[in-house]
């Protein structure tokens, strides 16, 4: 049980990056608005500790990047947890300034949710073992998509720090890909 504590820490971000956005704001409008940016904020961190869980344990085999790669899977929950609590945000907001539903059903942003169900109702051994690599391409196309969305150039400087951060990530899971493959080179496993 202990060893899923990054879930409920991602429970516990969304839900105070709700509530900080709602608190800041002065017109209901805008406690929404915060509240939709700050939850999607929120969720970026945790996505990134996600996304190089295995990179990390591959370049540098310690205990901690053993036990994060251990718990690859709360702290994948965990953003998940934040990353509704921005759905329901942006509904609200959007519902609110009459521009519901937000965005088209062929949008990226509704891809990548529909993605995240399908991760999130697939994270159990269960599916993993039923499944087999449909699950690892279900998983690894997801894991993707969002840091594409995240990463996607911008000139604010808060995209500016997304597209860095996102550009690092994916330094390192590419050179943790190479080092696998120097090790077994017939494995065809993608990065
Ligand atoms: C279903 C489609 C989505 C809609 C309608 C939506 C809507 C919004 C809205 C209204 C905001 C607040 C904007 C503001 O600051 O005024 C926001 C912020 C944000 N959203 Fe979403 N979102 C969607 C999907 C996503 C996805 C898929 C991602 C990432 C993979 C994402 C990441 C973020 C981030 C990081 C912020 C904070 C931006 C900042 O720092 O200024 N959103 N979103």
């Amino acid at each position: 049980m202990l060893k899923r504590w990054p879930t409920g820490l991602g429970i516990v971000t969304g839900l105070i990056a709700l509530s900080f956005g709602l608190l800041c704001g002065s017109m209901p409008d805008e406690k929404w608005q915060l509240a939709a940016r700050w939850t999607g904020r929120a969720s970026f961190p945790l996505f990134i500790i996600t996304f190089v869980a295995s990179s990390l344990a591959t370049l540098f085999p310690k205990p901690w990047t053993r036990r994060l790669l251990q718990r690859r899977r709360w702290w994948g929950l965990g953003f998940a947890a934040c990353f509704f609590i921005h759905l329901f945000a942006l509904c609200v907001y959007n519902w609110r300034i009459d521009n519901f539903p937000p965005t088209s059903l062929l949008s990226p942003g509704v891809l990548a949710y529909t993605l995240l169900l399908a991760m999130v109702l697939t994270s159990n051994a269960t599916s993993q073992r039923v499944l087999g690599h449909r699950w690892k391409w279900l998983h690894r196309s997801g894991m993707w998509v969002f840091l594409l969305i995240f990463g996607r150039p911008g000139t604010s400087l808060v995209a500016i720090v997304y597209m860095l951060v996102s550009l690092a990530a994916l330094s390192l899971r590419l050179a943790a890909w190479w080092k696998t493959r120097q090790k077994h080179p017939r494995s065809l496993s993608a990065p």
